[in-house]
């Protein structure tokens, strides 16, 4: 990895002046009955939920936490540069997007157009972003040819992201992660499908899953499970691979029992400890690390800002980034937020606080 080089010649000065590369696992999958043709998406409710009610107090979202600007649409600009300028002002260095592929089944039309609004936003940041494969899109979507349909789906990405200059690049090739493999799960389906690609991508799987990702795999990304940090230090300490992503995550405290969906049962303990033993774990081991999550409110890993822990876990991310970035430039991000939701009739006033938000973006570049 390129960052390899440069943390050694840090460490041999004896300064450390690098913080760790830090991405944040989104998720593009939040509708409002504004984005959504009057109906919440179905990642506030589950079955069973209705953000229009309030239960002490907050929205009655299919989540233990609530946004600290409350139910959002993944697509909205406004929402993005918050969140995107969250990430920014903490150190993150960019994203690693869910991406349900290009198949019209369910909400994943909707899902990959609040990509590419989420896409547009990094650019205005001057973030990273790289694409998560949701490759199991491929068996609940029904599709009968999995080859082709994979192998549009990689077409696509090449054609569309994988060409943009904030694309992550690893290994000298643009970085693909697949969170799974749940539906190619024979190496040799990757190889057919990423055959029209030059360059092949630097290919990573779920952790203990590179023997099933093709001869183009390059390593694992780790993930949260429920033997917790006796997994991380196995994984970390064991797995050897040319290329590994580190895990931080906040705990897992899902909602799928109480929202009536299917889900994993198991519960990490969620807060700042959880968070911050992943968080040192996963710097200490590898160069490029993803937070886990950065919104999924049903699972309860979400480290964005929330009414329950503001800005918690966006600090801890900040003081091991090494970024210039403090405290007080996050609070103006959402100040911006909140003054141009205020103000959204006023184009005069959104022009400024568009300024506003450009200059703080760039205000290290
Ligand atoms: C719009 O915002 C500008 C700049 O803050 C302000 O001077 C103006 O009075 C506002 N216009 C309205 C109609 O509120």
């Amino acid at each position: 990895m390129k960052a390899t080089l440069l943390t050694l010649l840090v460490l041999q000065c004896g300064v450390a002046i690098r913080g760790a590369q830090i991405f944040a696992h989104m998720m593009p999958w939040f509708e409002t009955k504004d984005s959504n043709n009057g109906q919440w998406g179905i990642h506030w409710t589950m079955a069973n939920r209705n953000p229009d009610n309030v239960v002490d107090g907050k929205q009655d979202i299919a989540s233990f936490y609530h946004p600290e600007i409350g139910a959002y649409a993944s697509g909205d600009p406004t929402v993005i540069d918050w969140q995107l300028g969250v990430m920014k002002t903490s150190g993150i260095a960019g994203i690693f997007l869910d991406w349900p592929g290009t198949t019209e089944y369910a909400d994943y039309p909707k899902n990959k157009q609040n990509c590419e609004a989420i896409i547009d936003g990094t650019s205005r940041a001057g973030l990273q972003f790289a694409i998560v494969y949701e490759d199991n899109n491929l068996n609940l979507a029904g599709v009968p040819d999995k080859i082709a349909q994979g192998t549009a789906d990689m077409q696509y990405l090449q054609s569309n992201y994988f060409n943009k200059g904030n694309y992550v690049q690893l290994d000298g090739a643009p970085l693909l992660l697949d969170f799974g493999p749940q539906a190619l799960t024979d190496g040799g389906q990757w190889d057919q499908i990423f055959s029209p690609l030059d360059p092949k991508p630097t290919f990573l799987t779920l952790w203990y899953q590179h023997q099933q990702g093709g001869q183009f795999n390059k390593g694992e990304f780790a993930w949260i499970y429920q033997d917790f940090m006796d997994g991380l230090q196995n994984w970390y300490a064991n797995v050897d691979l040319p290329t590994k992503i580190g895990v931080a995550y906040p705990g897992f405290n899902s909602f799928y029992e109480q929202g009536g969906w299917p889900g994993p049962g198991f519960t990490i303990e969620f807060g700042t400890n959880t968070f911050q033993q992943t968080i040192d774990l996963a710097v200490a081991n590898t160069d490029v690390v993803q937070v886990a999550t950065w919104n999924d409110y049903g699972e309860g890993t979400i480290i964005e800002p929330t009414e329950e822990y503001g800005n918690q876990f966006v600090d801890i991310v900040r003081s091991k980034s090494g970024t210039k970035y403090t405290k007080e430039d996050t609070e103006e991000v959402t100040n911006i937020f909140f003054l141009r939701k205020q103000h959204a009739n006023n184009a005069t006033m959104l022009d400024h606080l568009h300024q506003r938000y450009h200059t703080l973006m760039h205000k290290f570049d």
